[in-house]
């Protein structure tokens, strides 16, 4: 299909009820003892795009979005959803987003260009991040982003500066450290003082209070706790400090807070995700009972009853994550006093998520075979590091050699956090929408990364 060709898995559909964010259902299902993902084969994806290769479903895509648009109309206060593009930010799958309407929060000046380019209005992206360049502030300003998100205080002051140079006015979010514990993995925990992230409610204060530049204009409050959060407390918790503190500017110095973004952070299973009888129990240790959208939206909206504010979520990953299976094959299998293992052809730079964070992603295949046992198999890449798995001792239908396996809920920092470590190429992504598929990133080839 030609570049200009309207593309079908890009038209929106129209909402459907959902009884909930579709947790546990998925468009990844068994029959006949293959694999689908909607009408298509797996193992026929597999012959005809090679592996690996990230195989995403359009139609889960579309019920994410519907799911969560829903569950923000549904709650009370004024809500706007935006999409973190640090997830996955394939062109294709991003005109898909915007096509609903979703705003865009971008992290570099990398990611405000794609946004741009793929549909999503100027006056919709905010660009999040502790560390703007002089050059991405220029480019959100040339732009007329809906707000930059202030990190420091000398990050306001050089935004200050390059607004007055450009005499371009800077709409500024002020992204707040409420010191929240997030619960969920160290690394991608962002709302404690430890961290980073976000300037303290202590230094924020006197900050907003002191920001009189003739070219910024403070709109907005913004804070992100961290991600793969998969309970409600820690998200009402934030909420609530943070609308307490839009009080405090309001009743102490006259300081009205008019947008309020919460950032991303809402969890997703990853155990369980496809069940069939003769695949061993892929127990859900821990997060299995993620709180549904509706919950989240409560939740957070509860502490900011009687403000007049204009509510942002921006999550990716409860997006993306589980519209899309990381698809590899099998290489060789060897086994020694310690381990079974499987060698299989995508490793740490395809789907960084099990060296970095440990993180669990289930793995199945994409045909049953009844005649397998159950053996506890460690799934790694080629790469030349012992960090480099999928899956370790993992109780998984046995697997041989050519054997094609799928690695669930990929689609969100999966592609996004790849590299050509090792000079391996980047693999093909590849979208299915009914009984169809499309390509729509092509696999990189050794020619094209050693240019
Ligand atoms: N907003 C901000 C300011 C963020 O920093 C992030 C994610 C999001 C929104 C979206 O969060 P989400 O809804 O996707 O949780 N690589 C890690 C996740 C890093 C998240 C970084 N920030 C992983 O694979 O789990």
């Amino acid at each position: 299909m030609g570049r200009s060709e309207s593309r079908r898995y890009c038209t929106p559909i129209s909402p459907s009820p959902l009884s909930s964010n579709g947790l546990n259902q998925t468009q990844f299902y068994y029959r006949n003892d293959e694999l689908y993902c909607e009408k298509v084969r797996i193992a026929e994806v597999a012959e005809e795009f090679g592996t690996p290769v990230f195989v995403y479903s359009a139609s889960r895509l579309k019920e994410n979005i519907l799911g969560l648009l829903s569950a923000a109309d549904a709650a009370s206060g004024r809500w706007r959803v935006s999409y973190a593009l640090k997830a996955n930010s394939n062109p294709e799958i991003l005109k898909v987003i915007a096509s609903f309407g979703l705003g865009a929060s971008v992290v570099s000046g990398g990611e405000l260009l794609i946004a741009l380019r793929s549909g999503f209005p100027a006056d919709s992206i905010t660009f999040d991040g502790p560390g703007k360049t002089e050059q991405e502030i220029r480019l959100a300003l040339d732009n007329n982003i809906k707000a930059i998100v202030v990190e420091s205080e000398q990050e306001l002051e050089t935004i200050a500066d390059i607004a007055a140079e450009r005499e371009k006015l800077a709409r500024v979010y002020i992204r707040v450290n409420p010191h929240v514990d997030a619960k969920t993995h160290p690394y991608i925990s962002t709302g404690l003082l430890e961290n980073k992230f976000g300037i303290a409610l202590e230094e924020a204060e006197p900050l907003i209070a002191g920001c009189n530049y003739p070219w910024v204009k403070l709109v907005g409050l913004h804070s992100h706790i961290g991600s793969q959060i998969t309970e409600s407390e820690p998200f009402a918790e934030a909420a609530s400090s943070i609308a307490d503190f839009v009080r405090l500017l309001q009743s102490k110095y006259g300081i009205v807070i008019s947008e309020v973004d919460l950032g991303g952070g809402i969890g997703i299973p990853y155990h369980g995700v496809v069940r069939d009888a003769r695949l061993p129990v892929d127990t859900a240790s821990g997060n299995s009972d993620v709180p549904e959208f509706a919950t989240y939206f409560e939740k957070a909206s509860a502490p900011f009853a009687g403000l007049q504010v204009e509510l942002t979520t921006e999550p990716g990953r409860a997006i993306i994550a589980d519209t899309c299976a990381l698809v590899s094959t099998v290489l060789y299998t060897k086994k020694n006093s310690a381990r079974t293992f499987a060698i299989v052809d995508a490793a740490m730079n395809d789907l960084l998520r099990p060296s970095l964070y440990g993180s669990y992603h289930q793995i199945v295949p994409a045909t049953i075979d009844p005649t397998r046992q159950h053996t506890v198999t460690s799934v790694v890449g080629p790469i030349c590091e012992t960090g480099d798995f999928l899956a370790l001792d993992r109780e998984l239908l046995s697997l041989r050699p050519k054997d094609t396996i799928a690695v669930l809920c990929a689609g969100a920092y999966g592609y996004a956090l790849s590299s050509n470590y090792n000079l391996r190429p980047r693999a093909a992504e590849v979208i299915v929408f009914g009984s169809e598929s499309e390509i729509i990133r092509d696999r990189e080839t050794i020619e094209d990364i050693l240019q």
